[in-house]
């Protein structure tokens, strides 16, 4: 009986997906209103607004499908994304204050001390902003109270980086300073960009458009 069956059903399978796709290509690749349905093209029009929009959008590409057009969780995700970047140059910052051979140097030494403790610091505030952005108000009030959190922990979070790489200016020329300089600010790039989506999703909100 089902062996007589399925070739009729088959058949009926094949042609159904036969018309669903005959359908499709009468639009022209090249379509004058681009509907804002493609998670893709939201990433990369969010990011345009962005310092960094190159790195927002090779950052934040893969999470297209996750994020799925919405502001909110755009924010979140970059914000996640800073914050483990973030918590990776504090780990890299520790193993370096702690190799003996520039215990000798103190201003080297003294820099990277400090620069793990702004990294702590930056992390702490993403670490709080994220939380924050996961248990957003629905009322309007409570919704700005947590929105300015967010975006003061994250504006907090990238002077805290900014100041990593102030540490270093009196320290003499060198792999440690080079190396760390160069992953501070990879690490501010992010976070500047973190904080442009928050802001952009906040202004979302205020203009009705979400
Ligand atoms: C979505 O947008 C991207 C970038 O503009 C484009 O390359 C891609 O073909 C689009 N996908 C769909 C399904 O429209």
């Amino acid at each position: 009986m089902l062996s007589q069956l399925l070739p009729i059903i088959f058949f009926l399978f094949f042609s159904f997906f036969f018309l669903l796709n005959a359908k499709p290509t009468t639009s022209s690749p090249i379509s004058p209103s681009p509907p804002p349905s493609n998670n893709t093209q939201f990433i990369l029009t969010s990011c345009s607004s962005t310092l960094y929009p190159d790195l927002c959008s090779s950052s934040l590409l893969h999470y297209a499908d996750a994020v799925s057009s919405d502001p909110a969780r755009l924010a979140r995700v970059s914000i996640a994304v800073s914050l483990s970047r973030a918590r990776r140059t504090a780990a890299y910052v520790s193993g370096l204050s702690r190799q003996a051979d520039y215990g000798s140097d103190q201003r080297a030494s003294s820099a990277l001390h400090d620069c793990f403790t702004n990294f702590g610091d930056a992390v702490d505030a993403m670490r709080g902003s994220l939380k924050q952005m996961r248990q957003l108000g629905t009322t309007g009030e409570s919704f700005r109270f947590s929105m300015s959190n967010v975006q003061t922990w994250m504006s907090a979070a990238l002077t805290d980086e900014e100041s990593c790489t102030d540490g270093f200016e009196d320290v003499a020329e060198g792999r440690v300073k080079k190396e760390v300089s160069e992953k501070a600010e990879a690490v501010k790039m992010v976070t500047s960009n973190a904080l442009a989506l928050v802001n952009r999703f906040v202004n979302t909100v205020a203009s009705g458009t979400q």
